[in-house]
C-alpha cells in the first residue's frame, strides 16, 4: 500500500528552480533512502511534503489524502524530524516528551513508556538532554515523532554527525518500525550509511531525481569501474566510455564488457598503457544501472 506519493513536485524560489519534477513513492513497511549532496533539494522536498513550504507544481498524497485538499487528514499520521530534532537541552528527555505529548489529545503515560522503550532510552530518559550524545538526541526526537502512532516517518539527515555505533542503533530502531508497517523516508548525503537497511534508493542532484531503484537490484551487481590509460582520447566516440582527459578514460562494465572495450580500442589503433580496476561504489553502480549521469 502506498503511504507517500510525490508526483511532479516542482519548486522555485525567486527565479531559481530548486526542485524539478520530483517523483517517488514510499509503501507500507518500506525504507526509502533519499540521497543527494548538500544543496540538492532534500530538505526542500521534505518541507513541501510536510506543508512547511508551498510547492509551485505537483501533488503529494499521504495515506491517499492530497495535502492540498485534506491537509489535516494527510498529516495526522506523519512523524517527522526536519534538519535537527526540536528538543530543549535544559529539560530532561522525559520532560521534553511530556511537553510534546501535551500538544495531542489524551496521550497516556503508557504511550510515553512505549515510545521511550521503542527508541531504547529507558535508562537515560530522566537525564537532561544537554547530557545526551547526538545519537540519543536523535532517538529522543524520533520518540517524540512516534507519539501519534505515525505510519509515515520522515527523517531529514538523522545520521548527520552520528558515530558508527549511533548509526547502528538508529538502523535497528528503523528496521523494527518498518517491520511493523511504518513507511520511512530518510535522507542523507551518504548512501553507504543507509544502504544496509533500505529497500529503495532515490538519488537527487540539483533538484532532479536521477535514479530511483530497488536496492536488491544493485546489491549483486557484477560491474566494476575501470580506468584506462591510452595514448590519445580524441578519437573515442563510444558513449559508454567517459573521457576524463587526453590520456584517461573511465568505463563501467563487467568482465566480458571490458574485454570488448579493450578489443575495440585496439581495433581503432589506440594504444593501451594501463587498465586499472576500481571498486564501484554502490552509488556509481546505482546511477549506472538507472541510466543516469553522475553530476558532481
Ligand atoms: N529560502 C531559500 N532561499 C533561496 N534558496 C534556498 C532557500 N532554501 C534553500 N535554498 C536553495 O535550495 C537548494 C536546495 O536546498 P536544500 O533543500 O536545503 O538542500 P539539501 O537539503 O539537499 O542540502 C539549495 O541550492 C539552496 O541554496
Ligand atoms: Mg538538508
Amino acid at each position: 500500500m502506498s503511504i507517500l506519493k510525490v508526483e511532479h513536485l516542482s519548486k522555485k524560489i525567486g527565479k531559481k528552480e530548486i526542485l524539478k519534477d520530483v517523483n517517488f513513492e514510499v509503501n507500507e513497511g518500506e525504507i526509502l533512502a533519499f540521497i543527494g549532496p548538500n544543496g540538492a533539494g532534500k530538505t526542500t522536498t521534505i518541507k513541501c511534503i510536510l506543508g512547511l513550504q508551498k510547492m509551485n507544481a505537483g501533488n503529494v498524497f499521504i495515506n491517499g489524502y492530497d495535502i492540498k485538499k485534506d491537509f489535516v487528514k494527510a498529516i495526522s499520521k506523519v512523524g517527522a524530524i526536519v534538519e535537527a530534532p526540536d528538543v530543549y537541552l535544559y529539560l530532561t528527555g522525559y520532560e521534553n516528551l511530556k511537553m510534546q505529548a501535551s500538544y495531542y489529545d489524551d496521550i497516556k503515560e503508557e504511550e510515553l513508556t512505549r515510545v521511550i522503550k521503542l527508541v531504547g532510552l529507558q535508562n537515560r530518559i530522566h537525564d537532561k538532554v544537554s547530557k545526551y550524545s547526538l545519537g540519543m538526541r536523535q532517538r529522543l526526537g524520533i520518540a517524540i515523532s512516534l507519539l501519534n502512532f505515525p505510519n509515515l516517518l520522515i527523517l531529514d539527515e538523522p545520521t548527520n554527525g552520528l558515530d558508527p555505533e549511533g548509526i547502528k542503533e538508529m538502523r535497528e530502531l528503523l528496521v523494527n518500525l518498518a517491520k511493523n508497517g511504518v513507511g520511512i523516508l530518510i535522507s542523507s548525503h551518504n548512501l553507504s550509511e543507509l544502504e544496509s537497511f533500505c529497500n529503495k534508493v532515490c538519488i537527487i542532484r540539483a533538484g532532479e531525481i536521477i535514479a530511483d531503484e530497488e536496492i536488491n537490484k544493485i546489491k549483486n551487481i557484477s560491474e566494476n569501474k575501470y580506468i584506462i590509460k591510452v595514448n590519445k582520447t580524441n578519437k573515442i566516440k563510444d558513449k559508454d566510455l567517459k573521457v576524463i582527459d587526453d590520456h584517461y578514460i573511465e568505463v563501467i562494465k563487467d568482465e566480458e564488457g571490458i574485454a570488448k572495450v579493450i578489443k575495440e580500442l585496439v581495433n581503432n589503433n589506440i594504444n593501451i598503457y594501463e587498465v586499472k580496476k576500481e571498486t564501484l561504489s554502490l552509488e556509481d553502480a546505482f546511477i549506472n544501472i538507472a541510466g543516469g549521469n553522475k553530476i558532481d
